[in-house]
């Protein structure tokens, strides 16, 4: 130091030299585009908290699909919204529920997107909760057995990675035991590990209609104050059997993404959520923030934070803007 102050813009002089000392970079390689599909026929629905967001019925499915492939985004993960729900979700486990059928189609459209299954009972059961009840209280060890048979026969179906999130204690290691038992060792389990209870998840409640008819989600989903405890779920599922972390929501909680990161080896995913879409959505459509340069910056906050995987409503938007640049 010979002036008395370091001279950090030598470095910010050109793009050139800006990029050569880029840390952090975002490619379509990292994302994880979400799909809902829905039972019925012709059905393109726009979800009103989500511009440009769609529920599709799988004969309208395939031009979501291709233009997800077209774009180099390596990977889906399905969400159903069935036509039938009851007590127990029983359209989360049946052989022709809407998702077993959707990764069936998928597999065959496009038999090199890896096809993630969000394993939960919320979308099929009547009364909107993750589990079985009981006297009004979600079941623990009952709710497992449902939710071990649910990734079991997406497998079936042809599921590339179960990822369970309904956050009930021992999803990890029952989900692992059944696939193991009935063949399916080598597909992995996306474990959505640190799930807060989060208001953010609102629009994704009206796109899945999957919200709980009473109550709340405080009982099994963590509240977001809590860090330590974070890091404890994600020990439990690490050493239960999962093969991916994911923090949920991301933005709200870039400081548990990087906890994880440097305290687990394994592969790390942020969930950028339903209600973080929306709100820059809006604000954009205002003409207050622009859109592309927001919607990177963001990303890039949650890979420079420590993720290597980002599952986002901004996938093919995003993808589309890397080509670009
Ligand atoms: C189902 C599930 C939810 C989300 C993903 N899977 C909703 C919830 O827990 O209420 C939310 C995703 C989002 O907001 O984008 N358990």
């Amino acid at each position: 130091m010979t002036e008395g102050f370091d001279r950090h813009r030598r470095l910010r002089r050109t793009r050139g030299l800006r990029n050569m000392v880029q840390e952090t970079q975002l490619s379509a390689d990292d994302f994880i585009a979400p799909l809902f599909v829905v039972e019925g026929e012709n059905i393109k629905n726009e979800v009103p908290s989500m511009p440009n967001v769609f529920q599709y019925s799988l004969d309208r499915v395939n031009e979501e699909l291709d233009a997800i492939a077209a774009l180099g985004i390596p990977s889906v993960m399905v969400f159903g919204v069935p036509g039938y729900k009851d007590a127990c979700g029983s359209s989360a486990y049946a052989e022709d529920g809407i998702v077993q059928q959707a990764v069936r189609h998928i597999k065959e459209r496009h038999p090199e997107l890896v096809v993630c299954a969000d394993t939960c009972l919320c979308q099929f059961s009547d009364h909107g909760h993750c589990g079985v009840l009981e006297d009004g209280y979600v079941q623990n060890d009952a709710s497992l057995e449902l939710l071990a048979k649910t990734a079991v026969s997406q497998a079936t179906a042809g599921a590339d990675v179960i990822a369970p999130s309904n956050m009930m204690d021992g999803f990890v290691v029952s989900i692992r035991e059944a696939l193991d038992d009935a063949g399916f060792a080598h597909i992995p389990i996306m474990s959505y590990a640190v799930k807060f209870s989060s208001a953010f998840y609102g629009p994704f409640r009206d796109a899945a209609h999957s919200s709980p008819s009473f109550g709340d989600r405080k009982t099994y989903q963590m509240n977001p104050a809590n860090r330590l405890e974070a890091l404890r779920e994600a020990d439990s599922d690490e050493r239960e059997g999962a093969d991916f972390l994911m923090v949920k929501p991301a933005l709200s909680y870039l400081d548990i993404i990087r906890d994880l990161r440097n305290t687990s080896n394994l592969p790390v995913v942020a969930y950028n959520v339903s209600g973080e879409y929306a709100m820059m959505k809006a604000a954009a459509l205002q003409g207050w923030i622009n859109e592309q340069e927001t919607v990177l910056e963001k990303l890039l906050s949650m890979k420079r934070a420590g993720a290597d995987l980002i599952l986002t409503y901004h996938a093919k938007d995003a993808a589309r803007w890397l080509a670009e640049s």
